[in-house]
C-alpha cells in the first residue's frame, strides 16, 4: 500500500513537472513571437496579421485542435477513475505509514527516556535507588531496583492502564512521564511510545520459554537455600559485595563481584540446568508433595526483571533483593522471624507492598473458591471495578491470561477483521499452582 501511495505521488509529480515545463516553453515562444516586429501598428495588430487560409484551417488546424482535445479528454477519463481506484489503498497506506512512523519515533523516545532503566528494546533492567527512612528521609542504603521487562506488558495491562502508569509513574521509582503526573511528555508522545511497545511484544512461545528459564534459576536458588553451608557462604559473599560498594573502591568492588561470580559458576555446575529443569517439571504435577514449591517459584519468578512474577508487587523489598542487601549497620534490609524467634534475612513472601497482603487467609475470604481467584488473576483488575468479596480495583493488578484488544483490529488476507490477541504470560496450570500456593500461606 505504501508502494501504491508513493507511485501515485510520483505520477502526480511528473504531471506537475510536465505542466510547468510546458508553460515555460509556451511563454518562451510567445516572447519570441512578440519580438522582431517592426512597422506600423495598423499592420501589426493581431487581428490584421494574415492567418492560415481556409484549406489549412479546415484540415490540419482543425484536426490538430480536435486531436489534442480528444487526448486531454482521455487523460482525464483514465486518470480520474485510476485516482479513485487508488483511494482506499492510499488511505490504508496512510494508516500503515503513520503506524510505521510512530513506531520509529517511539523507538527513539524509548531509547532516550526509558531504556536506561528498562533496557534496550524494553528487555528489562535495573536502576540504582536510595532507600530512605520514612518520615525523616534519612539515607538507609543504595540498592538496585528491578525495572521489569516491557516485552509482554500489553498482555497484562490494557493501553489505558499503561498510560496511567506512564502518566503517574510507580512507587517513586518509576518517574512520572505524563503531564497529569507533572512529567515532561505530552499525551501524544506517550501514545507514540505505546505504539512502539506494541512492536516489541513477544509471542506466546517466547514468553513461556522465558517463564521456564526463570523457574530454573529459582530452582537453583532454592537448592542453595536448602544447603546450610552454601547458603551461609552466599550470605557472606552478598554481604561482601555490599561492604565493597559502600567503600566505593573499584578494586574491592571488583574483587567481591568476582568472588560472587565464582560461587555462581560453582553452584551452576553443582546444580546443572537440565537437572533443575527436570525437577521443575516433576514438581509441577499437582499430586507432587512439592507442588506448593512450584507455585512459590512462579510467584517469585525473577525472569525478565520480575515481569512474570507476583513478588515484585506483593512482597516488600523483593524488587531490590532486600533480603541480601544491608544497611550501613550491616543489617539485612528485610528480615523475618525464624522458628526460634530470631530475626533473620528473608522476605515476608506475599505479605503485601504495592499490592495487598495475600497471606494469613486473606485471599480465602476475598475469594471463597480457588476458581474465583484463578479467574481474577487471569484478567486482573480494572480501575474502579469490583472484584472478589470486597475488592475495589485500581487497574494496577495485571491480568496474566491471554488478552484480546478489540481496538487493534487487523485485516487478514481474506479481508476478515481480526482482533489483536496478546498471548498469556502464564498458563492456566501455572496460575492454578500459584493460587494453591497463595491459599496455603
Ligand atoms: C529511572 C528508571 C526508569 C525510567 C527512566 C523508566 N522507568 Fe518504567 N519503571 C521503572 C521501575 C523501577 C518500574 C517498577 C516499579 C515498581 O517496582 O513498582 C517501572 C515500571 C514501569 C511500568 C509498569 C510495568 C509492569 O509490568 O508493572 C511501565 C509500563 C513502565 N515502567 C514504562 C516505562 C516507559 C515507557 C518509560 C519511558 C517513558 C519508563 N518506564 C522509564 C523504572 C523506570
Ligand atoms: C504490577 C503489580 C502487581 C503484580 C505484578 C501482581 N499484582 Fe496482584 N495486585 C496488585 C494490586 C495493585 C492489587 C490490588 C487491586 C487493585 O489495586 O487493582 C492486587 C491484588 C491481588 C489480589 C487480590 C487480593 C485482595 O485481597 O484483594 C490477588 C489474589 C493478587 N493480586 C494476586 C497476584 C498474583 C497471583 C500475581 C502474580 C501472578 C500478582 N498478583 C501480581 C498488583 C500486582
Amino acid at each position: 500500500m505504501l508502494l501504491a501511495q508513493t507511485a501515485v505521488r510520483n505520477v502526480g509529480i511528473v504531471i506537475f513537472a510536465i505542466i510547468i515545463i510546458g508553460l515555460i516553453v509556451y511563454l518562451f515562444f510567445n516572447l519570441l513571437d512578440s519580438k522582431g516586429e517592426g512597422g506600423a501598428e495598423i499592420e501589426l495588430a493581431a487581428n490584421r496579421k494574415p492567418y492560415f487560409d481556409d484549406d489549412i484551417l479546415e484540415t490540419r488546424k482543425l484536426d490538430l485542435s480536435l486531436m489534442s482535445g480528444l487526448f486531454l479528454l482521455s487523460v482525464i477519463g483514465i486518470a480520474l477513475p485510476l485516482y479513485w481506484l487508488g483511494e482506499p489503498g492510499r488511505h490504508e497506506g496512510l494508516v500503515e505509514n503513520t503506524i510505521e512512523l510512530n513506531t520509529e519515533r517511539g523507538a527513539e523516545s524509548f531509547e532516550e527516556s526509558c531504556s536506561s532503566c528498562h533496557g534496550g528494546g524494553g528487555a528489562g533492567g535495573e536502576i540504582a535507588f536510595a532507600i530512605t527512612e520514612a518520615g525523616t528521609g534519612n539515607f538507609i542504603a543504595s540498592v538496585d531496583w528491578v525495572a521489569p521487562s516491557l516485552t509482554s506488558l500489553l498482555t497484562r495491562f490494557d493501553e489505558d492502564e499503561v498510560t496511567h502508569t506512564l502518566n503517574f509513574g510507580r512507587n517513586g521509582v518509576m518517574p512520572a512521564w505524563g503531564a497529569p503526573g507533572g512529567g515532561p511528555l505530552t499525551t501524544q508522545q506517550l501514545e507514540i511510545i505505546i505504539t512502539y511497545l506494541r512492536s516489541v511484544q513477544r509471542d506466546g512461545a517466547a514468553v513461556q520459554a522465558a517463564v521456564f528459564d526463570g523457574l530454573v534459576e529459582g530452582a537453583r536458588a532454592e537448592m542453595i537455600s536448602r544447603d546450610a553451608d552454601l547458603s551461609a557462604e552466599l550470605a557472606e559473599l552478598e554481604f561482601g559485595v555490599q561492604v565493597a560498594r559502600q567503600s566505593g573502591l573499584a578494586d574491592q568492588i571488583e574483587e567481591a563481584a568476582s568472588e560472587l561470580g565464582a560461587f555462581q559458576a560453582r553452584t551452576g555446575e553443582l546444580f546443572p540446568n537440565d537437572e533443575l529443569a527436570a525437577w521443575v517439571e516433576e514438581i509441577s504435577d499437582p499430586g507432587h508433595e512439592e507442588y506448593l514449591t512450584y507455585g512459590e517459584l512462579l510467584f517469585t519468578n525473577r525472569a525478565d526483571a520480575g515481569a512474570y512474577g507476583c513478588a515484585r508487587c506483593h512482597t516488600a523489598g523483593w524488587s531490590f533483593d532486600g533480603a541480601n542487601d544491608f544497611d550501613l549497620a550491616g543489617n539485612p534490609l528485610t528480615t523475618i522471624v525464624d522458628e526460634d524467634g530470631n530475626e533473620v534475612a528473608g522476605y515476608n513472601q506475599g505479605g503485601g507492598w504495592f499490592g495487598p497482603n495475600l497471606t494469613g487467609g486473606s485471599t480465602l475470604s476475598q475469594f471463597p473458591r480457588a476458581d474465583q481467584q484463578i479467574g481474577f488473576i487471569e484478567v486482573g483488575s480494572t480501575d474502579g471495578g469490583q472484584y472478589g468479596a470486597a475488592g475495589q480495583g485500581s487497574g494496577q493488578m495485571p491480568g496474566f491470561g491471554e488478552r484480546i484488544d478489540s481496538a487493534l483490529v487487523e485485516i487478514d488476507e481474506f479481508g476478515n477483521e481480526l482482533e489483536r490477541v496478546w498471548p498469556a504470560s502464564l498458563t492456566e496450570d501455572q496460575i492454578t499452582a500459584i493460587v494453591a500456593y497463595e491459599r496455603s500461606q
